[in-house]
């Protein structure tokens, strides 16, 4: 098994296969969710994460949430499926392409004649978005990897790959592609504290790639690209505002700050779907997680009991540290109001 082919989740006719991936690296598990709560629940507690992949997963539990309708009236079966498809948003409210997928399955429901088509319907639908996800992973490769040169160190931070995808990744994908190209990449993965997707998920993906990979601590960051040894940064995003500005994991705006100061390309990698016109940055929602995931370090206390945390799971950067956008239709650059509108359009 290789990272690239990695299968973060299998739609199977009466439920969905995801792999846990709170388990890796050291298990490779698939669980089975067979209802609109379980997809929620995996969701929340992060067994599933990543922008793309966790829109697919909430597609496909609203097609599960059929199940739970026992009327016939049409009418009130789409008020029923309205109040899941708005449980399934709450569950984490950064990302675009949760909210993105699950409306576009409800707006699919009016397809319907009678109650007993719903389910295919919805999951047909689900299943276009898996479908159109995966063509985009591969898309962004391509219009990305000639960004990359020969012998490129690419530093990325938290996980942005197969496993935040359907399949193949955004950032991953464009240091894939191009070593798929013969080029000869190596990737230094931040950990990305405080649930490690950098050194858990990157480091296990491009592993298994055999790409050469090199995991630090996030506030090595500066250090290492002060020593002129990152040629480029390439991250991923969960929410792309029509201004250019970059919602993505907590520690991504120091090192686009970084980047800046030592003269790095600092790249996005996102499909179309995480692309959000509407929005204005000051209306972005940061979720905040849970403080023990601060506090505690594998099951371990590490803050005196009576000190808490504060958790923010995202960050916002500003358009002007961002060299440029790779997404599924090309590269959004400078400037990347009018790129990303003719993108995105
Ligand atoms: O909290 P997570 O693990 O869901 O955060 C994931 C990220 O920030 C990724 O960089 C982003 O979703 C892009 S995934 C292609």
């Amino acid at each position: 098994m290789t990272g690239k082919n990695l299968e973060p989740v299998r739609w199977r006719s009466d439920g969905l296969e995801v792999i846990d991936q709170t388990l890796l690296p050291n298990k490779l598990v698939y669980v089975r969710l067979g209802s609109v709560e379980q997809v929620c629940a995996a969701i929340k507690t992060m067994k599933v994460r990543g922008a793309p992949l966790i829109g697919v997963v909430g597609a496909f539990g609203l097609a599960l949430s059929v199940k739970k309708i026992k009327t016939r009236d049409l009418a009130n079966a789409r008020t029923q499926l309205r109040k899941w498809a708005d449980f399934l948003i709450r569950t984490r409210p950064t990302g675009v392409n949760l909210r993105w997928a699950v409306e576009r399955v409800f707006k699919a429901s009016a397809k319907a004649r009678d109650v007993s088509s719903l389910k295919e319907i919805l999951s047909k639908e689900a299943e276009a978005i898996f479908n159109s996800e995966l063509v985009a992973a591969r898309k962004i490769g391509k219009y990305g990897s000639p960004l990359l040169e020969e012998g490129d160190t690419v530093l990325t931070h938290c996980n942005a790959g197969a496993l935040a995808t359907v399949g193949y990744g955004t950032s991953l994908a464009v240091v894939r592609a191009a070593v798929e190209q013969g080029k000869r990449i190596s990737v230094i993965a931040t950990e990305t504290r405080p649930l490690l997707q950098g050194s858990r998920l990157t480091a296990f993906e491009l592993a298994h790639d055999r790409i050469p990979v090199k995991v630090i601590v996030d506030s090595a960051a500066a250090q290492i690209m002060s020593r002129g040894v990152v040629d480029k940064i390439l991250v991923g995003a969960d929410r792309v505002l029509k201004t250019g500005h970059v919602t993505n994991k907590i520690g991504t705006l120091p090192i686009a700050l970084s980047a800046k100061f030592y003269g790095i390309p600092f790249y996005v990698a996102a499909p179309v779907s995480t692309v959000d016109m509407v929005t204005d940055p000051s209306m972005v929602v940061i979720e905040e997680r849970n403080q023990r995931e601060v506090l505690y370090f594998a099951g371990r206390r590490v803050a005196p009991s009576n000190v808490g945390a504060l958790n923010p799971a995202f960050d916002v950067t500003p358009p002007e540290l961002v060299t440029g956008i790779v997404t599924d239709r090309g590269v959004a650059g400078p400037p990347l109001v009018e790129s990303l509108r003719s993108l995105s359009g």
